[in-house]
């Protein structure tokens, strides 16, 4: 038996092992090789046969050739087990139909939130924010609301507490319409002016169907040279028909706010009932959906504008009216529960 027969012999098996391409070939493998008639145990059994001297070396050799096929298919068995089941990993129905997630969607106060902004932006509108918590001077003062104006008693305020500070009582409050924003900007800005202020609103209110102590509005506004009483009405039609649909009717009519002059509260016919008179418009088919007017010269004067070259107008949406004539909610509370069968039909 010479050395290099078992090199050969050696060789040829774990080139054939690694060729193998399934467990049954590898397993014939072992068998011709290494089995009770296989080509490696035969060879190793002429080894007691030899001389002394050869027997230790050429014994060693076929022993370590034994060993490395042995190895060869022990490697070759385990490779052949994780391709498999990459391969059962892998494969993937492509004929199935494909899972949806579930999605998210905006609550449907900020979807009409952000359609109303729009309508705005489309007509050279700025968006403007600004702060919850404002003084008595931008939520009543600089709008013409006099101290003891009567006025401020609609708008049934919730009051900070500044005990401990070295602000008086009364000066600092939840602003109760977004209107509060007016002075802010006016103060900031030169003429022209085009701005909607979309945010949330606070008052002492007794919580029901069609009342929230917390809601939001939309205010808007708009002052250059020439802007007239017309502009308003125009304004008001184009974007109610642009929220509510282009059959939309409107109608106007005379109202008060101190720091308009003169002052219209919009009505739409009540898409609730269609006119026809149910508790929502309480009974008389017209829903109020948008109060409005020229704005006040003392307003432009307290910020900073001449009332003589400029002249302007301001309206505010309220937002939760909007969505109850829109979705046909009677039930204002509905829409602030996070209740997902409510939330999820938008
Ligand atoms: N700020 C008023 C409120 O919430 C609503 C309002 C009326 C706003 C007339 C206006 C306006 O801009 O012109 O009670």
């Amino acid at each position: 038996m010479d050395i290099k027969k078992i090199q050969n012999l050696k060789n040829q098996a774990i080139s054939s092992i690694l060729e193998a391409k399934s467990d049954e070939e590898l397993e014939e493998l072992r068998v011709a090789y290494l089995g009770r008639k296989g080509e490696m145990t035969q060879l190793l059994k002429e080894i007691p046969s030899l001389s002394k001297s050869e027997r230790k070396e050429i014994g060693g050799i076929a022993n370590d050739a034994k060993k490395a096929i042995e190895q060869a298919l022990v490697d070759a068995q385990r490779a052949e087990k994780t391709r498999k089941i990459d391969i059962d990993k892998e494969w993937i129905d492509v004929t199935a139909p494909g899972i949806q997630p579930p999605l998210g969607h905006f609550h449907p106060l900020t979807q009409i939130l952000d359609e109303i902004t729009d309508i705005f932006k489309q007509i050279g509108y700025q968006v403007a924010e600004g702060p919850e918590i404002e003084t008595d001077y931008y939520n009543f003062e600089a709008l013409n609301f006099l101290k003891d104006h009567p006025a401020r008693d609609t708008q049934m305020t919730l009051y900070l507490d500044t005990k401990g500070t070295k602000i008086p009582p009364g000066e600092i409050l939840l602003r109760t319409h977004t209107s509060a924003m007016q002075g802010r900007v006016m103060e900031k800005t030169e003429p022209p002016i085009r701005a909607v202020v979309p945010g949330k609103c606070y008052r002492y209110e007794q919580v029901d169907a069609s009342h929230g102590f917390e809601f939001w509005q939309v205010e808007g506004f708009a002052i250059d040279k020439n802007i007239t009483f017309t502009d308003l009405l125009g304004t008001i039609d184009y974007v109610l028909k642009q929220l509510m649909g282009e059959k939309t009717k409107i109608k106007f009519a005379c109202t008060f706010f101190p720091f308009v002059e003169p002052g219209v509260d919009t009505y739409i016919e009540c898409t609730l009932c269609q006119g026809k008179g149910c508790a929502f418009c309480k009974k008389i088919g017209w829903s109020e959906i948008l109060p409005a007017g020229m704005i006040h010269p003392n307003v432009l004067k307290a910020c900073k504008i001449d009332p003589q070259k400029y002249t302007g107008f301001a309206f505010a949406i309220g937002l939760s009216r909007v969505v109850s004539l829109k979705y046909n909610i009677h039930d204002l509370r509905l829409l602030v529960t996070p209740d997902l069968r409510i939330l999820n039909q938008f």
